[in-house]
């Protein structure tokens, strides 16, 4: 049960987001101080009240509003590491709903701040971000090799912002937060999915979209197309890869009973590429080429997933319906480039554009042994956060081009290995597949909700577990289905909505 809380300051449009009714501040902003979590000292901290604080673009955990808010940074070092790490936590100053979150980065950057922060502050939400004091740019050749700055992006950079926000919550509106949730997809839902693997109390509900977990596997599988493309002839064109791509949805389309544009199970799907030899392809500039027997073994093979010289698997590739050109011209994907360059081959210098198979799969082997215990976050034991009745949503888009949607499935089937089944998993971690959805949203199907977190909110202070959760977007809408159930058309309706849809 929810304590009786305070009285609302900010009637109106903002009380809807409260648990009952808002909390007001009791302790001036600018008198707020912090206690640096163990292990860390304080460089500095400021506190400062801002007002009319908004985020212009789009933005993925609600709707980004004009806030009013104690605008809480702070700095922390390690030991003498040198680090210099910033957290900020942002505290509305009216309308607080009695929530912390905890919010994530993408690629490499810990944190992206007021993209997220404005609207979880907007929601009613007190809401805290990190740059893990790698900066916030990317440039991992600034810390590849500081072993602090890759403890601190990797984890513990995101456990001391939840303690500093809790913290911090507590003063400032004189009781502790009812709830704390994480919200963060790609690297923000690898971080999510770390805070329930190492710090299970952090959080009660843990939103982690299509999270880069297996990290060290997922950086080298990325560069898998770049690879394939330089064997045996000139790159495929990005046109005829995408002539393929339309084909295997063209293939596969009906499976689940409806010509909607969308495989809703791509895990059915058999097409080959070699049944579209010969097809003639429009490119950009309108020159007519024609599918090879290459091209076809190209997109079949990354279609397939990187392997090694004698056919092992070595990890998942992409789904049809999946648009290749993140990754398979060059330059290729930037992220997994820095990955080798900076973190394995520890030069900023080389230049690792073209890289053949046989390297690949060393890199690969370096990748895990070196990274996979730390870096992975592929731990399936989650019954630390099982029991302290925590919960964990994930949806992931089956036409991520960046994140092998299967990482997600193998990751969840080896908890309910763990766990004991499918029922006993249900309990704590949900995981939903979305068609023709790209990476953390684009792509050609329905798109995510807009504010990832409410189904979440639901199943941990209502205890409605969700069985579906609404997509829409491009025209369509659908009830994504809880995995392993998969979407099916009715027979009858309109196939674009989401009415005419069940999950079997
Ligand atoms: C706090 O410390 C950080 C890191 O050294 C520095 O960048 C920032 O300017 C400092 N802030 C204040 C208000 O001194
Ligand atoms: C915030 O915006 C409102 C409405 O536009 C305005 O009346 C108010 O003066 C602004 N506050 C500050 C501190 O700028
Ligand atoms: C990497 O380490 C070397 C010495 O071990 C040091 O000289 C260099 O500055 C470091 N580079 C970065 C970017 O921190
Ligand atoms: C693939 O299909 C999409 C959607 O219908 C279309 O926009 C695109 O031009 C097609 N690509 C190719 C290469 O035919
Ligand atoms: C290709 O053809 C279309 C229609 O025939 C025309 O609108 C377009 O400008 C052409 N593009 C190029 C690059 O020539
Ligand atoms: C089907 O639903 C879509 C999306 O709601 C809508 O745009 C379209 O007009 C509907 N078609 C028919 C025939 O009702």
């Amino acid at each position: 049960m929810l304590r009786p809380l305070g009285i609302c300051l900010a009637l109106g449009s903002l009380a809807q987001n409260c648990l009952g009714s808002c909390v007001p501040h009791t302790t001036p902003c600018s008198s707020l101080t912090v206690t640096p979590p163990d292990g860390a000292s304080l460089i500095n901290i400021t506190a400062t009240e801002r007002y009319n604080v908004t985020y212009v673009g789009q933005t993925f955990n609600g709707v980004a509003g004009i806030v009013d808010i104690c605008d809480v940074e702070v700095y922390l070092t390690h030991g003498d590491a040198g680090d210099e790490v910033r957290f900020a936590i942002y505290l509305p100053l009216t309308g607080w709903n009695g929530r912390f979150q905890g919010t994530g980065g993408g690629g490499f950057a810990a944190g992206q701040f007021d993209i997220e922060l404005v609207p979880a502050v907007t929601g009613g939400y007190s809401a805290g971000a990190t740059d893990a004091g790698v900066g916030q740019a990317g440039n991992t050749d600034l810390w590849y090799n500081s072993t602090q700055l890759i403890e601190n992006f990797v984890h513990l950079s995101l456990h001391e912002m939840t303690v500093l926000g809790k913290e911090l919550s507590e003063k400032f509106y004189g009781r502790k937060p009812d709830y704390s949730y994480w919200f963060g997809c790609s690297t923000g839902g690898r971080q999510g999915m770390s805070e329930a693997q190492r710090y299970p109390e952090d959080y009660d509900g843990i939103f982690a979209g299509a999270p880069a977990i297996n990290w060290d596997k997922i950086t080298m599988a990325d560069y898998w197309p770049l690879t394939v493309q330089s064997q045996g002839g000139d790159p495929v064109p990005l046109c005829k890869l995408g002539a393929i791509g339309n084909a295997s949805v063209d293939a596969c389309d009906l499976l689940d009973g409806a010509a909607d544009g969308l495989i809703s199970n791509p895990l059915k799907c058999e097409f080959d590429a070699k049944s579209v030899v010969g097809l003639e392809v429009r490119c950009d500039d309108n020159t007519t080429t024609t599918i090879t027997e290459r091209d076809a073994t190209v997109w079949n093979r990354i279609r397939d997933g990187f392997k090694d010289e004698e056919g092992n698997f070595l990890w998942y590739g992409l789904e049809p319906g999946t648009n290749y050109y993140n990754q398979a011209v060059q330059p290729g994907f930037l992220v997994s480039l820095q990955w080798i360059r900076d973190f394995l081959l520890r030069d900023p210098s080389l230049d690792v554009s073209h890289i053949e198979q046989g390297e690949l799969v060393d890199l690969f082997h370096q990748s895990v042994s070196e990274f996979g215990e730390l870096w992975g976050t592929d731990n399936p034991d989650l019954s630390a956060y099982h029991a302290r009745g925590g919960k964990l949503l994930t949806w992931h888009g089956w036409a991520d081009d960046l994140i092998s949607p299967l990482g997600t499935l193998d990751y969840w089937k080896r908890v309910v290995d763990l766990a004991g089944g499918e029922e006993e998993t249900d309990e704590f971690y949900r995981v939903f597949m979305a068609p023709g959805l790209g990476h953390c949203g684009m792509g050609p199907g329905p798109q995510i909700p807009v504010d990832s977190l409410v189904p979440l909110v639901e199943w941990v202070e209502k205890g409605n577990a969700p069985e579906t959760i609404l997509f829409s977007g491009n025209g369509q809408s659908r009830n994504i289905c809880k995995f392993p159930k998969e979407l099916e058309y009715s027979g009858s309706g309109n196939v674009s909505s989401a009415a005419s849809w069940k999950c079997i």
